[in-house]
């Protein structure tokens, strides 16, 4: 068996873990909204037309933070037409992704929705058709006590308390030419700045995410975020990053190494928000909010021929990739990924949450299921609490098309205080062979190993479907061994692996 090592100490520490980088995001997209979180009539619908079938999923994933109403739709959505009584709300085209948008669920219900979910609302607003004048408008009807304009409309419209929202995303990928309103580096800073200011007059304890290139491939990328920054650094709090992968070629290997783009990604858009701190002499810290990330390009073929057969229709099944078992394992090194720059990433949301590119799948009418890329989700979510820990791991590397030096074992690990307990998580991203991984745990004091959790398919293109929705699903591991406080565990080949160590 091929050997990989693992030393880590409760001393050395990258930082605490900001619980929000398990968000996700809900856009008014195809059956995210539609037939996703809201079904009027469904057999599991409550009251509200929600589904709690999809609830008890996402309870089960810990969501503490859930980015909305979009997305590249946020670019020509005016939040007032999804207030106020259901029967006045407009039908309206949505120009990002060629549907109908009814505006039955809006504001209102999305933050009950997020409330029976346990997560919070992260909300963007429009800078793309729209400037800070409306971004100022729909703080205040969110987060005004009462007496004003919008602040009243808001009690008018049933809510008395204000919704509090604390999270804002100023814009969406304005980077893009696909985006309503695309703007230059410069004219993005400038609103950007307008729009912070006046939004943190209305409430100054809100944060603001501002928006970066929409990957690192844009040619713009790097210079975008040098000249927005310069222009709105003051007065925002992140910088949004977001990054989709896929494996069109069929190259598993090069597939999984991705996240060395992800980990230079972050690395890159750190250093950049640094050089502006230091050319500002600013003493402001200014962190990341990786608020899309995924694997996503199963659907896109599905999607042309959807808009060919016709463009309009309200809730079309758009982006709806089934996920297969090395997705997962790509979904657990980009959580591994984030762990590993928790001192900087605060905030990271899957894309998105349900039927559009998303763990949970639903069919109208029908039951829901869990994706594989739910399982590495819910693992981190729910053990990688706490600090993350900075592991020094000895592992073979590989070299693939685009990487070299590629970490068969990538792993990492986490501290949660509260539990007096260690978790490992890790990839072994070796085709055939399985690894026995040597873990040097001596600076806890005695701890035994008191799960392994794995999952593990033979097949890396199996998938979760609702005749089959466990086809994909986590199991025991082989375990190991705990003596003195050096561990030795066996991890199967092409393999996701949560190793629980609780004191002895
Ligand atoms: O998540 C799907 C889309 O991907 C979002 O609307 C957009 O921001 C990104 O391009």
């Amino acid at each position: 068996m091929k050997r990989a090592s693992m030393i880590l100490d409760r001393d050395y520490r990258i930082g605490r873990i900001d619980p929000r980088i398990y968000g996700s995001f809900i856009e008014h997209l195809g059956r995210a909204v539609y037939g996703g979180i809201y079904e009027p009539g469904h057999p599991m619908a409550d009251a509200q037309g929600f589904r709690r079938d999809v609830l008890d999923f996402v309870g089960r994933m810990g969501v503490p933070v859930v980015r909305y109403p979009g997305g590249n739709f946020v670019s020509g959505f005016h939040w007032e037409d999804s207030v106020g009584p259901k029967e006045l709300r407009p039908k309206r085209l949505d120009l990002a992704w060629f549907t109908t948008e009814t505006n039955e669920v809006g504001l209102h219900e999305f933050a009950d929705w997020a409330s029976k979910a346990g997560s919070e609302v992260m909300y963007a607003v429009n800078l793309g058709t729209r400037g800070p004048e409306n971004a100022r408008d729909i703080v205040e009807y969110a987060n005004h006590p009462g007496g004003s304009k919008y602040s009243d409309m808001r009690i008018a419209n049933g809510r008395k308390e204000p919704f509090g929202i604390h999270l804002w995303c100023l814009g969406n990928e304005m980077d893009g030419p696909w985006q309503m309103g695309q703007k230059t580096a410069w004219e993005y800073g400038r609103i950007a700045n307008e729009a912070a200011k006046m939004m943190k007059w209305v409430d100054p304890s809100i944060e603001l995410v501002a928006s970066g290139s929409s990957s690192s491939e844009m040619p713009t990328f790097g210079d975008w975020e040098l000249t927005m920054l310069n222009e709105c650094y003051d007065n925002i709090d992140y910088v949004s990053l977001h990054r989709y992968y896929g494996n069109p070629t069929n190259d598993t290997p090069g597939f999984l190494a991705r996240t060395m783009d992800l980990d230079d990604f972050i690395k890159s858009v750190v250093s950049i928000c640094d050089a502006v701190k230091g050319k500002k002499h600013s003493r402001k810290q200014v962190n990341l909010s990786f608020d899309e990330w995924n694997v996503w390009y199963h659907s896109n073929e599905q999607d042309k021929e959807i808009w060919k057969r016709g463009k309009w229709g309200p809730a079309l099944p758009l982006l709806e990739d089934v996920y297969n078992f090395e997705d997962a394992l790509l979904a657990g090194s980009m959580l591994i990924t984030f762990l590993r720059n928790a001192d900087r990433v605060r905030i990271a949301c899957l894309a998105q949450l349900v039927n559009v590119i998303a763990p949970i799948m639903t069919r109208n009418g029908g039951p829901c299921w869990a994706q594989t890329i739910f399982y590495p989700f819910m693992h981190a979510s729910k053990y990688g609490r706490g600090t993350s820990l900075r592991a020094i791991v000895h592992t073979p590397v590989y070299d693939c098309a685009d990487y070299e030096g590629v970490p068969v074992i990538d792993a990492t690990a986490t501290l949660s205080e509260e539990e007096d307990a260690v978790t490992v998580f890790c990839v072994n991203r070796d085709m055939s062979e399985d690894f026995e991984l040597n873990l040097d745990l001596r600076g806890f004091g005695p701890m035994r190993l008191s799960s392994h959790i794995l999952l593990h398919h033979d097949d890396t293109k199996a998938v979760n479907t609702e005749d089959n929705p466990m086809n994909v699903a986590p199991c025991a591991g082989p375990g190991g061994t705990v003596d003195g406080g050096r561990a030795s565990v066996r991890l199967p080949a092409l393999s996701w692996n949560v190793l629980r160590f609780t004191r002895a």
